[in-house]
């Protein structure tokens, strides 16, 4: 009743309970998946091909609705009738941007949601200019975007979430097909974010990507959450072959020497670094 709850110091800005979804072919994409994504956080979803992570970030955008079981965004259930609400609040960026691309001009189609969301001319046209900066393509930006590359149409995908300024940013295995440069930028972009208290959630398979840069952890498969926590789930041996993935590689290196256990693991580069100095130091 409006009072502090001292319980519900960590704030979820999204919420899913018992979600369950069916393609009109029958494939029950979702069955019965709860999870929960603390505000501010920078959030892992990683699980198998075909696990359900982009029918499930559909939902979180109001793309796909729920059939059965709930979903809330910032305190918002998603519904047929909070659809435009959601879409301001949460930008998600496909997994094929094929699917998301498709104004006449890299210009037009940034463009696109900041003018659906009601801003002024002057205000449209210095987001869009300064998304496309952003992510290194102002310089196509009266190209058609079929006649782009694959990695630099996701970029204008990027590039139209980011003008949008969301409150939560949703990435659909975002590096897929990014150079390494494309990636960097990326990650250059989602750390600004971050920084600006907004919440990130990304889908990947890439173990060494969700070791390096996540701070919380979901592993889903067969439509259904496997685990939720913090990065220790990314060494969890159990947890990641059940889920047909692997420990991320730096992980992999010292967990062949004996002087680790699960708990003293490195699994970035930065902790590797510091392992070897430690060692050395020993030897
Ligand atoms: N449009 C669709 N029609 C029918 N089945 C689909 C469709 N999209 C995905 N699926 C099926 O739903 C399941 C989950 O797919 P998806 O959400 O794409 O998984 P992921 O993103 O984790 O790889 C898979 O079995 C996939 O084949
Ligand atoms: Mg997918």
């Amino acid at each position: 009743m409006g009072t502090v709850n001292k319980g519900a110091d960590i704030e979820n800005i999204i919420e899913v309970k018992d979600l369950h979804y069916r393609y009109k072919d029958d494939t029950h994409a979702l069955k019965g998946i709860s999870l929960s994504v603390p505000k501010g956080s920078r959030t892992a979803l990683v699980g198998p091909n075909g696990a359900g992570k982009s029918t499930l970030l559909l939902h979180l955008n109001a793309i796909n609705l729920p059939q059965q079981g709930s979903i809330k965004v910032a305190g918002i259930e998603v519904s047929p009738a909070t659809e435009k609400e959601i879409r301001n609040k949460v930008g998600l960026v496909f997994q094929d941007p094929d699917d998301q691309v498709f104004a006449m001009t890299a210009w037009d189609d940034v463009a696109f949601g900041p003018l659906n969301m009601g801003l002024g001319r002057d205000e449209v046209k210095s987001r869009v200019e300064d998304a496309l900066k952003l992510v290194g393509m102002w310089e196509f930006k009266d190209k058609a975007p079929h006649h782009l590359s694959f990695g630099q149409k996701k970029r204008v995908a990027i590039a139209g979430v980011v003008a949008m300024d969301p409150e939560v940013i949703i990435l659909d295995e975002p590096t897929a097909y990014l150079d390494p440069g494309g990636q960097d930028v990326l990650m250059e972009i989602l750390a600004g974010f971050h920084k600006r208290g907004k919440t990130i959630l990304l889908a990947t398979h890439d173990m060494d990507l969700a070791a390096e840069w996540a701070d919380r952890i979901i592993v889903i498969k067969s439509g259904r959450t496997l685990a939720e926590g913090g990065k220790e789930l990314l060494v969890n041996k159990d947890i990641v072959s059940q889920a047909n993935l692997r420990l991320p590689i730096v992980a992999q290196i010292f967990s062949r020497l004996p002087e680790f256990t699960r708990d003293t693991l490195p699994y970035t580069v930065d902790e590797a670094v510091k392992a070897i100095r430690k060692i050395s130091q020993k030897g």
